[in-house]
């Protein structure tokens, strides 16, 4: 018992720097780095409900109760829907392009030049599209619709079906 509180002790006043073959080695401070957990949203609160509907490559309409602050992609995501998000929502690739429904899509904040980039590599461009890891739920977006395109640019045998 004694030898293991010693131990711990030892562990806890481990010394910043150490020396190493002559020269000063210096302990990296641990650290913790919030981990991005995509496709994971938050269940709406009981009358805070806000609604989004996905028009899919085939026609199909989804539509789900979701929580404000919530992406599209982290939605489409959770619900399995056809949306890669291969960089995983660092705006870095476009394979979360949607389609927006141009009742909605003025009310979406203006993209930024990051996204307006990503927009340009989009297959099948449109006048409302958008990126939806971009895209945060808000109030004025409750009753949004997005249609996913038939392909991105990471094209895979599914686009064919
Ligand atoms: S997931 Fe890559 S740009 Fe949105």
């Amino acid at each position: 018992m004694f030898k293991a509180l010693t131990k711990t002790s030892f562990l806890v006043k481990a010394p910043y720097s150490f020396k190493l073959n002559n020269t000063t080695q210096f302990r990296r401070a641990f650290s913790l780095s919030i981990i991005a957990k995509h496709g994971h949203i938050h269940p709406p609160k009981k009358g805070e409900e806000l609604h989004i509907t996905f028009v899919l490559k085939d026609g199909s309409q989804k539509k789900y109760e979701v929580s404000e602050g919530d992406s599209i992609l982290d939605i489409a995501q959770a619900n399995n829907l056809d949306m890669e998000g291969a960089c995983g929502g660092s705006c870095a690739c476009s394979t979360c392009h949607v389609i927006v429904d141009p009742e909605y899509y003025d009310k979406i904040p203006e993209p930024t030049d990051d996204e307006d980039d990503m927009l340009d590599l989009a297959y099948g461009l449109t006048e409302t599209s958008r990126l939806g890891c971009c895209i945060n739920m808000n109030k004025d977006l409750d009753n949004i619709r997005v249609a996913l395109p038939q392909m991105t640019r990471n094209v895979k045998s599914s686009d064919f079906e």
